[in-house]
């Protein structure tokens, strides 16, 4: 059967300027997309924007235009920002258009009908500037909590959906898997939310109070709450163009589900969503389908957030990164990388320039760019710019990367393949990246091993055989970085003349400039300050050595002279186990809280000083090396089980330790 994918992105509010946290989302989204029709399957993806509400409604009086005006003005800073990056969206949708009207009409229309709606009339304390309700405990002495002004007691009608209703069957459809929600611990978060009782949900807001949204079609007195209105268009992208909803014809679902799109994608749903928008998309939105008769969503991804310094990005703190300058400078390619290889699936990760610096300047200039252009200009040197074929046995090392470059064509190609794992935490999209990655290293490998500018001199079919081999694991990766890299590695491909994937010798090679050009940061200067500004960094800058538990610090490797019996070493429990999740520690530079699965049935929280040298996504789904038996410390407030064992190269950066092959989670090391 063919694999399929109708993913999804959160519509963004018009009103916001695109920062890179929406960027991101937008690029993930696609990369999935990518990756599924790289594997064979077919994929429809879905962006769009949020244009009704108080803010809006708000801006526009600002400005004295109409709401209509205003967003007619604002949503193509979204629609035409996505294809610069390489974003290739199928739908763009936007929730003022007539055919989304319509949908959220009938929908509320059948939801009165089945009961599932209501009118009540509630109590509490209004903020007249602000135009929201407080309750009892929110207000403080008889004021706004918000902005400090007197509340008034307000009485107020509205329609509520009978959510309650639905909050077993919710809690059945998260338990089962049946609506999988990725990363699992936020699949936890959702159960414990749902273990106190689920309130009915409040779908209305008086035309009085705000009248730019959809008018409820059985009270003109109201239009719908915002993210009613909003949750809908994942199906409004789905359904047939739809008349407004009449006193004959008013119901939704008989609609969807005799409508071949909506049979072809709905089962296939996989939406991408922050995680400040949890619970609108696994609580509101799962029961309202459930409520219209309609299967619940097949997946949520759930995503952190990019954070600047420890704090979330946001508009009012005044540190968001604007894409569009991020691409100028670095161009799309290389923001597409950096987003993805950077940010674990579900995880926060910091953001910073120089980080985006490292990356182009290690990964892509050095390790990629450079070894394309090497292998290029040898064979223009040796071989008159021609591929030349393999007229040997491979090296031993040659070998290994060919093996490696096979073995991941293979793990790609198999059916299950599932950019996102439904069931890790790890998204199955960081590792392909990651191993695609060392691929490239082990062909950087390949040509210093095998030096084929020096033996062209002695042996031409030996040096031959290893650059034939070398393009031909070039290609593997451009291929598995096209949905990361989608233009770079394009011109990879055509500058070996592969793009229909394979190498043929003979062929002529195209030169070309740099793929990936450095960048200049003030790189040296930002890692001086920070050196100067750890005590005892001095004498960790080079050799190895081991990390202080209770400082974070690095200390010498014990001296030969301080030997230890061997009873002595055999009470340290060196254990080994799996890195389930790993994030940044807020107001820390280097702490990193991991979850490492020791084999105990509960994975433990371990702190590591790491954070400044190994990014979260290159731990998840590995195996570490922790010490298991040192009595829980304090850190930054938070407990730490064990300790994270690891090396330092020549520059003095932590590396972790990982087994050569994978063992039993918890197993002692000996
Ligand atoms: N309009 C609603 C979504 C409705 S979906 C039916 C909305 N829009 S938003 O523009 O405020 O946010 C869109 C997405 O951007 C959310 O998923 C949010 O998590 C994401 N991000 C906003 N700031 C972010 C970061 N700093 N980092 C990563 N993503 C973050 O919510």
């Amino acid at each position: 059967m063919t694999n399929r994918l109708y993913v999804t992105t959160p519509i963004y509010y018009v009103n916001d300027k695109p920062h890179i946290g929406h960027a991101y989302c937008t690029i993930l989204a696609d990369a999935l997309a990518r990756y599924t029709r790289l594997d064979g399957g077919e994929t429809f993806f879905l962006t769009g924007t949020d244009e009704h509400g108080q803010k809006v409604q708000q801006a526009a009086e600002k400005r004295g235009v109409t709401p209509q005006q205003h967003v007619d003005e604002l949503f193509s800073a979204f629609q035409d920002l996505w294809p610069t990056l390489e974003c290739a969206p199928d739908r763009f949708i936007r929730t003022t258009e007539p055919a989304h009207k319509n949908v959220v009409q009938r929908a509320l229309w059948q939801l009165y009908d089945q009961g599932l709606i209501e009118d009540r009339t509630f109590e509490g304390w209004y903020c007249v500037p602000d135009e929201r309700f407080w309750t009892e405990k929110e207000i403080v002495a008889g004021n706004c909590p918000d902005c400090g002004r007197p509340v008034t007691r307000l009485q107020e009608r509205n329609w509520f959906f009978l959510m309650s209703r639905f909050q077993d069957r919710l809690i059945q459809a998260v338990q089962t898997g049946e609506m999988a929600i990725v990363p699992a611990n936020r699949a936890n978060e959702v159960l414990g939310f749902l273990r106190e009782p689920l309130q009915d949900l409040c779908i209305s807001r008086p035309k009085s109070r705000l009248s730019w949204g959809i008018e409820l079609p059985f009270d003109r007195d109201f239009v719908a709450y915002v993210w009613f209105d909003a949750l809908l268009n994942y199906v409004t992208a789905l359904a047939p163009e739809l008349p407004p909803p009449t006193a004959e014809d008013h119901a939704l679902t008989p609609h969807l589900l005799g409508h071949a799109p909506f049979q072809k994608w709905w089962p296939h749903v996989t939406h991408c969503l922050g995680k400040d928008i949890l619970t609108t998309h696994a609580v509101y939105w799962p029961t309202m389908l459930l409520a219209l008769g309609l299967p619940v969503p097949k997946r949520l991804v759930t995503t952190g957030w990019w954070l600047m310094d420890d704090a979330k990005m946001s508009k009012s703190i005044g540190n968001v990164v604007d894409p569009l300058v991020l691409r100028d400078t670095y161009g799309p390619d290389v923001m597409r990388y950096f987003f993805l290889r950077e940010m674990a699936v579900g995880q926060d990760a910091n953001f910073s320039e120089e980080a985006v610096v490292r990356r182009n300047n290690a990964d892509l200039a050095n390790d990629l760019g450079n070894l394309l252009q090497r292998v290029v200009g040898m064979c223009t040197r040796s071989f008159d710019g021609k591929i030349p074929a393999a007229t040997q046995p491979p090296s031993h090392v040659l070998a290994d990367a060919l093996a490696y470059a096979q073995h991941l064509q293979d793990e790609q190609a198999t059916d299950d393949f599932e950019p996102v794992a439904v069931t890790s935490s790890q998204a199955r999209l960081n590792r392909t990246i990651a191993d695609t990655m060392v691929l490239v290293q082990k062909l950087n490998g390949v040509i210093t091993a095998d030096a084929p500018f020096k033996k062209v001199q002695t042996d031409k079919e030996a040096a031959q055989t290893t650059l034939n081999g070398v393009l031909h694991g070039i290609v593997v990766a451009a291929k598995l970085l096209a949905p990361v890299m989608p233009a770079a590695s394009a011109e990879m491909l055509r500058r070996m003349q592969a793009q229909d994937g394979t190498l043929r010798p003979g062929t002529q090679l195209i030169e070309g400039a740099p793929l990936f050009p450095k960048h200049e940061w003030k790189m040296e200067m930002a890692e001086l300050v920070d050196t100067k500004s750890q005590p005892g960094a001095a004498q960790a800058t080079s050799g190895r050595g081991l990390q202080d538990f209770r400082t974070g610090e690095f200390r010498s490797e014990s001296e030969p002279s301080d030997l230890i019996d061997i009873e002595t070493f055999a009470r340290s429990q060196l254990r080994l186990g799996l890195v389930i999740s790993a994030e940044p520690v807020a107001k820390s530079k280097k702490l990193l809280r991991l979850m490492i699965d020791l084999g105990e049935g509960q994975p433990r929280q371990i702190l590591s000083g790491i954070a400044e040298t190994v990014p979260p996504v290159d731990l998840i789904g590995k195996q570490v090396l922790v010490i298991a038996n040192l009595p829980p410390r304090m850190m930054m407030g938070m407990e730490s089980h064990g300790m994270l064992l690891v090396a330092e190269d020549a520059e003095g950066k932590r590396v972790p330790l990982h087994p050569a092959r994978d063992v039993p989670n918890g197993v002692l090391v000996k």
